[in-house]
């Protein structure tokens, strides 16, 4: 099916094309550039450009693919870095050299690569849908396959040993064949038997977050801040030391040179739970600032796919993008050259539920192979001018199950990570409490709950000494002032460009512990010897 453009303006072009369906995908133009059906008329079609649309002419050819935006799932994305389409920018590099051209597809997968297959089922053998019937060995972890008929269906081959993604991995007896990779569309979630709730803690290796503000496996995570606050950098160091098995990084409108200094370190670190180099769990897709807006309107898409695709294997994938208010001022300009009616701020009227939508993709599945995995979603906002009250905050607030509130004013005294105690919240504080109690100590509730009313009370004997001095306050105030300063600098305090950058729990509570007991102590001095201020 082809038909012409019409009318272009910025990445929105007009085509004659008629039979066309809503989100299908759409080669625009002589160089083919990857587009998006987004409206349908009588007499044609609007389409989402992913690439710059320069150089691009009415009555150029366009024609649909008759099928959705998608991505190629299968062995060889991990250590991976893509762009918003899942184009590998390495490959890309060694063919059009620093800056992508337009209209080039290169494949995620490399379908010439040779990989070890291991047959987990025999000829005969009945497959029900979405059981796996081998892995090939990824790195350091088993890359199920995963056969995907619809019905139960009996085996009347399968490969064993060497092979590549260009051929078939088994065959059942109506000649269907199982491959190694496939293609599935951006915007579906990934199927799975059932959701379960979100249960155990994720370990981040941040103090404040792990004590305070506990993240859960399959949980989600907001992290609003103003101009500077750390959010980038807090979100990195996450990626780092998260106690997952794969992170997906998406780099969402944010500045280039940041993500490859990330792309750098990470090659050098180790991630500290297996030992192995992180750039070995981690998947990255990239669309920085300078690449097309469009295409991060996408980019997200992308990325939770593939996210899905290591979950339903049984893993514990951890999502992080920086920062999803770039992803909403794709959509605005998305809204606004459809000349869609405006909403608060300009947004369109459905961001918020595009929102909920795309935050709905996390959770604790039990797969389609029986397995449990899960999907952890870290979600940077930028609220312009740091105003909470703007609709990408807010849609994210329903939404989210940890709210990290960074703080202007605590950016500006240097203390990082700058999450205001007072403002933020973690929805998952009483289920992981369970996982600390028992896997760190009986007694990290009891202290959570000390170090809290001891920074509530600072707070409020704060104002008082502002209006009599410090000195003013009785012993045991002074000392609480004291003990609250050694919790916020001491504890709460994590600079991450040194040694301290990732504290594993047993370290977080034996510097809290240290704190506590110190305080103590001192009580109990105070009480052997009568206070002279009364
Ligand atoms: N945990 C931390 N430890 C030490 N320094 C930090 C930490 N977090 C932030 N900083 C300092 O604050 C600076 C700004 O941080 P970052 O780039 O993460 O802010 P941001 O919120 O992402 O900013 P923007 O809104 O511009 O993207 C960093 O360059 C670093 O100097
Ligand atoms: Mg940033």
């Amino acid at each position: 099916m082809t038909g012409k453009i019409r009318g272009i303006s910025g990445p929105t072009v007009h085509v004659d094309l008629k039979g066309l369906k809503l989100f299908e995908r759409v080669y625009v133009g002589r160089d083919m550039l990857t587009g998006e059906v987004v409206r349908l008329q009588e007499d044609g079609a609007v389409v989402q450009v992913y690439e710059s649309t320069s150089g691009l002419g009415v009555g150029e050819p366009v024609k649909g693919a008759g099928m959705p935006l998608t991505v190629r799932l299968g062995p060889g994305i991990i250590s991976g870095m893509f762009d918003g389409l899942q184009r590998p920018l390495e490959r890309l590099r060694d063919v059009m050299g620093p800056f992508i051209i337009s209209g080039r597809e290169i494949y995620a997968i490399d379908y010439t690569a040779k990989w070890l297959f291991s047959p987990s089922k025999k000829i005969g053998d009945d497959i029900a849908p979405g059981e796996i019937i081998g892995f090939v060995q990824e790195r350091q972890f088993k890359h199920f396959i995963t056969a995907r008929n619809t019905t139960s269906k009996k085996l009347s081959w399968i490969a064993d040993g060497e092979i590549t993604l260009g051929d078939s991995f088994a065959r059942f007896e109506d000649g269907e064949e199982i491959m190694g990779c496939f293609e599935w569309p951006v915007r579906i979630p990934r199927p799975y038997r059932r959701k379960l709730p979100s249960s155990g803690a994720l370990v981040t290796g941040q103090r404040s977050i792990d004590f305070l503000f506990p993240f859960a496996r399959g949980g989600t995570a907001i992290l609003p801040g103003g101009f500077g606050t750390g959010k980038t950098v807090l979100e990195q160091a996450i990626a780092k030391f998260a106690d997952v098995d794969i992170v997906v990084y998406v780099g969402c409108g944010e500045r280039g040179n940041e993500m490859a200094e990330m792309i750098e370190e990470f090659q050098t670190l180790k991630d500290p739970w297996s030992g192995k180099q992180l750039m070995e769990r981690t998947i990255l897709v990239v669309n920085t600032s300078n690449m097309p807006v469009a295409a991060r309107e996408a980019s997200i898409y992308t990325a939770v796919t593939m996210a899905e695709y290591y979950r339903d294997m049984g893993y514990h994938v951890l999502f992080l993008a920086d920062s999803i208010s770039r992803w909403a001022e794709a959509l605005r300009e998305i809204s606004a050259s459809l000349e869609e009616m405006p909403a608060e701020e300009g947004y369109p009227t459905y961001l918020a539920s595009r929102l909920a939508g795309f935050l709905e993709r996390a959770g604790v599945v039990e797969t389609m192979s029986g397995a449990i995995g899960s999907l952890t979603m870290i979600l940077s906002v930028s609220p312009p001018g740091g105003d909470f009250t703007e609709p990408v905050a807010q849609a994210c607030l329903r939404t989210g199950g940890v709210f990290l509130m960074l703080d202007t004013s605590l950016a500006h005294r240097r203390h990082f990570p700058a999450i205001n105690w007072f403002q933020s919240y973690s929805l998952y504080s009483k289920k992981t409490t369970l996982y600390y109690n028992d896997k760190v100590s009986p007694e990290w509730e009891k202290m959570q709950l000390r170090c809290r009313e001891i920074l509530q009370k600072e707070e409020s004997l704060r104002e008082i000494a502002e209006i009599i001095g410090i000195e003013g306050l009785q012993d045991a105030d002074r000392l609480l002032m004291k003990v609250a300063g050694m919790v916020r600098t001491d504890f709460l305090s994590q600079n991450s460009f040194t040694e301290d950058a990732f504290s594993p729990p047993e370290k977080t509570f034996s510097i809290i512990k240290g704190i506590l007991d110190f305080y103590d102590s001192e009580l109990g001095k105070l009480k052997e010897k009568p206070s002279h201020v009364e």
